[in-house]
């Protein structure tokens, strides 16, 4: 990431400014060296204690660490981490961090909204955490401690939060086109060539098409438990929010995790109700 200093916006000429702008260089390098030097001793900790990190719990710089050393074979220690080694950890670090934070959070939010626009289903998001962990909230964490596997026991939890990922999912897929590569419009029979385009995925449109779902704009979980002679039974790879195929999000089990975990925290302790246009007249 230390190299992608630049996005692709800043090659449209309307953005010159932003592109040659010293204060933005100067910031970038700044907030890379603040990243740079908040990390690298969490590393050195690491390579001090053990390649898993912590109590043997596996980590991302734990299954990092132990791979170098194995590539490094015979000469491989965890005490002769080289400094390209070092910075590529970082800059893989930065790029979980990054992916793993924005796209959570926005998500929290939606499930928050979708909620509060649907009570009937955020009562019965409450009644399933009441079976399941009990009618104490702060008891559902001791149990949850001592069961993590309970997080597997929330069907109807688990069908808001994709729902919720359906219709408002964080970020699309983009690939570089290429030559050999084109699209068809089936209505014109016209042929798009993708070389040299970026080719981004839609998935918002997707989402929310009626060729592709039953009642695409309705917030209704239920399409997720259905069986499969439903006429709401999602077709095959129609749910995408974490992407599908070699590149798809790497923290997706982790993610569905927070998000379970954030909601089995607020919906039974708190009312929601969405402020957003009292927010922006206060504006
Ligand atoms: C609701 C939360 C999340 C959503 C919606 C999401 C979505 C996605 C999507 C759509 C991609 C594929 C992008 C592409 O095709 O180019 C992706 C990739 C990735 N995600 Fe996530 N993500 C989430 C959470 C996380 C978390 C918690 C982490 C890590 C802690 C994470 C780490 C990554 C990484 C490293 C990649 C790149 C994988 C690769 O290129 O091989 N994501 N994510």
């Amino acid at each position: 990431m230390d190299q992608m200093t630049h996005c692709i916006f800043d090659y449209n000429t309307l953005n010159l400014w932003r592109w040659i702008n010293p204060y933005r260089h100067f910031k970038i390098f700044q907030n890379n060296r603040n990243m740079h030097n908040f990390l690298q001793p969490i590393i050195e900790q690491h390579i001090e204690s053990d390649f898993h990190g912590q109590g043997g719990v596996k980590t991302i710089v734990g299954l990092a660490l132990k791979t170098h050393t194995e590539e490094l074979g015979a000469q491989g220690s965890k005490n002769n981490i080289d400094k390209p080694f070092m910075d590529a950890l970082i800059s893989q670090l930065k790029i979980f961090i990054f992916a793993g934070h924005d796209t959570t959070a926005t998500t929290v939010g939606w499930i928050l909204y979708c909620l509060s626009q649907n009570p009937e289903v955020l009562e019965k998001v409450r009644t399933e955490h009441n079976e399941v962990f009990g009618n104490n909230v702060d008891a559902a964490f001791d149990r949850l401690r001592e069961i993590p596997q309970l997080l597997q026991s929330i069907p109807y939890t688990t069908a808001v939060i994709k729902e919720t990922l359906r219709m408002f999912p964080s970020p699309g897929s983009i690939r570089d086109g290429c030559a050999g590569f084109s699209f068809l419009d089936p209505d014109t029979n016209m042929s798009y060539p993708t070389d040299g385009f970026m080719i981004w995925d839609g998935i918002r449109a997707a989402s929310l098409s009626e060729d592709i779902w039953v009642r695409p704009d309705e917030f209704l979980p239920q399409r997720w438990l259905v069986d499969a002679d439903d006429p709401l039974y999602p077709l095959k790879t129609a749910w995408r929010p974490f992407s599908i195929g070699p590149r798809n999000c790497i923290g997706q089990e982790l993610a569905m995790a927070e998000l379970k975990l954030v909601v089995v925290s607020v919906a039974r302790e708190f009312d929601i109700e969405c402020a957003w246009s009292k927010w922006d007249e206060q504006q």
